[in-house]
């Protein structure tokens, strides 16, 4: 009896028993439909509104063990990664499996580079935002844009031209935000460099005056890239969801990018960043902290303390652990950020008070990278823009992932539903009358 891989449903208002087959700690949804009470039944379906304990797809991209803090890229640990490889390089690795060799780097990079220019026209548009317009709405409406530029970008199952446009995505998203950084602080904008390494090239056309050639320094182009290569996968979050979801529409990749960086926009995702400094710089001094701890525990949830707890890590976001240390290595270029102190004291009371412990809420991702863009001279709205530069590898390597999954169709799920039964329609003369 034991030791199959099935469970057996007993369906307590039939006594009818059911036995499912049990595939890497799932059972196929689906196969719940048996589960009738009688022929009209429609059948057992599960109700999980947000997904909190549902795989929507098999993927062999990213890894995740949330409660020992273990995140992985194809395997490889994204400690090993930061330290010891480039975004370019863990941009491939997503997308393609395996480690590039030096040959297909050197070719990559080519690719990634010659691609970086915009069509001329998408400045025209971009020049229609209000001059306080915020980045992520302007990225997202500029990326979408791009599709009506590359109307091929629809064969999705030519394999060629979705190479092409995954490449074209990856080398434009900096250029895009760097234009987007530049007229919401009235600068002109800086053509790309070519010669420069992807973070080298991205500063450039961010800081660049009138100097002939921008001078990066390493330190930061190598913090940056490293911020890059953190945030360039992480399995099936909410943005990722909204590629996969419009993706499996079959819609083109650019129009799929943009409903992506639309959800990565929310402050629970990838606007959590820009949360971060917002409350540090409202705390403004260590003295305040234990009282917006008490705040936050005694507020039933609607004031949160911004970069701490995560769906999935029930541990210190590795992440989290890595960026830490960097912001010591960014901090000693451009002098200590004054807040901080203020992060390090509300990660000093939170991990000890019982609130944050007995609900397993650590820093997450954006609690420190914040600190760091803010030493590099961004401005706090435009943090997600650097988050959705590097994870438009994760997406496009999750939505190449989905379009050759023969599991997978358009995501349509079920609903329960709640509202009025069948009824007559009631004329207007007569509707406050028959409203209880
Ligand atoms: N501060 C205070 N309480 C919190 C926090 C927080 N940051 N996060 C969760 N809680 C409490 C929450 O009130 C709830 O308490 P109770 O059980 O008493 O109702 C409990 O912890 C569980 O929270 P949840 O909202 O059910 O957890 P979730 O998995 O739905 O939410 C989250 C995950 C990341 C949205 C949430 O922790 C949060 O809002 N954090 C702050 C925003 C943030 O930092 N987001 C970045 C996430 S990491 C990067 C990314 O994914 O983009």
């Amino acid at each position: 009896m034991f030791g199959k891989n099935t469970i057996t449903i007993t369906d307590n208002r039939t006594g009818k028993a059911y036995e499912l087959p049990v595939e890497s700690g799932t059972i196929r949804a689906l196969d719940l439909r048996k589960i009738k009470t009688d022929e009209n039944d429609f059948g057992l379906m599960t109700y999980d509104p947000a997904f909190t304990n549902t795989a929507s797809c098999k993927s062999a991209i990213t890894f995740i063990d949330g409660d020992k803090g273990i995140l992985e890229y194809r395997g490889y640990p994204i400690e090993e990664l930061a330290e010891k490889s480039t975004f370019l390089e863990v941009a491939w690795l997503l997308l393609k499996g395996e480690l590039p060799t030096a040959a297909e780097l050197k070719e990559f990079t080519h690719h990634v580079s010659i691609h970086t220019y915009l069509h001329e026209n998408l400045k025209k548009l971009m020049e229609g935002f209000r001059h306080d317009a915020h980045p992520m709405g302007m990225l997202l409406s500029t990326v979408g844009a791009l599709s009506t530029f590359y109307p091929d970008a629809k064969q999705i199952f030519d394999a060629k031209s979705r190479n092409h446009h995954v490449i074209r995505l990856i080398a434009k998203m900096p250029t895009i935000a760097a234009f987007v950084y530049r007229h919401s602080i009235g600068f002109p904008y800086v053509y790309p460099d070519n010669e420069l390494s992807y973070t080298g090239n991205f500063l450039s056309m961010m800081k660049k005056m009138a100097e002939p050639r921008y001078v990066v320094n390493p330190v930061l182009e190598r913090a940056l890239d490293v911020l890059f290569i953190l945030h360039a996968d992480h399995e099936q979050n909410c943005s990722t969801n909204a590629m996969r979801s419009v993706g499996s529409a079959h819609t083109d990749p650019y129009s799929s990018v943009a409903a992506a960086t639309a959800a990565l926009y929310g402050p629970l995702h990838g606007g959590a960043n820009e949360a971060v400094l917002r409350m540090l710089h409202e705390l403004g001094d260590i003295k305040n902290v234990p009282a917006f701890v008490k705040d936050v525990k005694e507020g039933s949830g609607e004031k949160r303390l911004m970069g701490f707890g995560h769906r999935v890590y029930k541990n210190y976001d590795p992440r989290a652990t890595v960026i830490k240390k960097l912001a010591e290595q960014v901090f000693e270029v451009t002098g200590k950020n004054p807040l901080l102190a203020i992060a390090l004291e509300l990660e000093r009371i939170a991990l000890q008070d019982d609130y944050f412990v007995k609900r397993k809420l650590y820093p997450n991702v954006d609690f420190y990278s914040g600190l760091i863009y803010e030493a590099l001279g961004f401005h706090s709205d435009f943090f997600t823009v650097l988050f959705a530069i590097p994870r438009t590898a994760g997406w496009l390597a999750q939505w190449q992932e989905l379009l050759s999954d023969a599991d997978q169709k358009i995501a349509r799920p079920r609903q329960v539903f709640t509202g009025s039964p069948r009824r007559s329609y009631v004329p207007i003369e007569k509707r406050e009358l028959t409203r209880s």
